[in-house]
């Protein structure tokens, strides 16, 4: 079975990479066996890998980078890799270049933009080699009724890669789920607009 495979990638820190892929898996694992795969050395994710497995319902797996190398991993509808915060290294290139959608998540402010500018070059430049490639950035942490800055909306145009209609709110669900070692799939009603935004994007993704 080929697995539909999305990396969640940015070079730079602190922007959403782990919380989207946790997030992002268990929604998928709602639909279909999903594999997360672990490849921050530094992650938390190794630390919620043991509630997963006792919640074997939401068939999700994680391993980390050198466990999916090792093999055995096959029987996954979908896989998400949770990238580490560096920008180009064998590691990464390895992941990306197994991918067949990879998701920039960016704070949207156009130091954070700029910030990123290489991780999106680095992206297209896969792109030209391979143009099956799909490259998006995620808007993440947006302020409830903020419109992006006219200076967001400039760094993004000049970095040619398009940006997902799903924006992901800042939302205090979010490190209040992470911190219990849950999802928003299972924080009941206080979770529902970031459980929406979520889903929101796993069909734009799907699509
Ligand atoms: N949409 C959000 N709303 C509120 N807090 C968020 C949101 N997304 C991420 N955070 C918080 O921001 C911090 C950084 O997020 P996260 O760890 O997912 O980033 P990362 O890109 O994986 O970081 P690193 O590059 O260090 O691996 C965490 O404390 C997380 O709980
Ligand atoms: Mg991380």
């Amino acid at each position: 079975m080929t697995a539909l495979r999305i990396a969640l990638y940015n070079g730079k820190g602190g922007c959403g990479k782990t919380t989207l892929a946790w997030n992002l898996a268990m929604g998928l694992a709602r639909r279909a066996p999903t594999l997360l795969v672990d490849a921050d050395p530094q992650g938390s994710l190794g630390d919620w890998a043991n509630w997963a497995d006792r919640e074997g319902h939401y068939a999700i797996a994680i391993c980390d980078w050198a466990g999916l190398r090792e093999g055995g991993q096959a029987n996954h509808h979908y896989r998400v890799y949770d990238c580490p915060p560096r920008l180009d290294d064998d590691e990464i290139e390895g992941i990306l270049g197994e991918a067949d959608l990879v998701l920039l998540p960016v704070l949207p402010s156009p130091l954070d933009l700029w910030a990123s500018r290489r991780s999106a070059e680095f992206v297209q430049g896969l792109q030209s080699r391979r143009p099956q490639l799909r490259g998006y950035f995620v808007l993440n942490q947006v302020e409830a009724h903020s419109a992006l800055s006219r200076a967001s909306q400039s760094a993004i145009a000049a970095m040619g890669l398009p940006v997902l209609p799903v924006p992901i709110g800042r939302r205090a669900i979010y490190r209040g789920a992470a911190l219990e070692g849950l999802s928003v799939y299972h924080m009941g009603k206080r979770a529902a607009a970031a459980r929406d935004e979520i889903e929101r994007l796993i069909e734009e993704i799907l699509k």
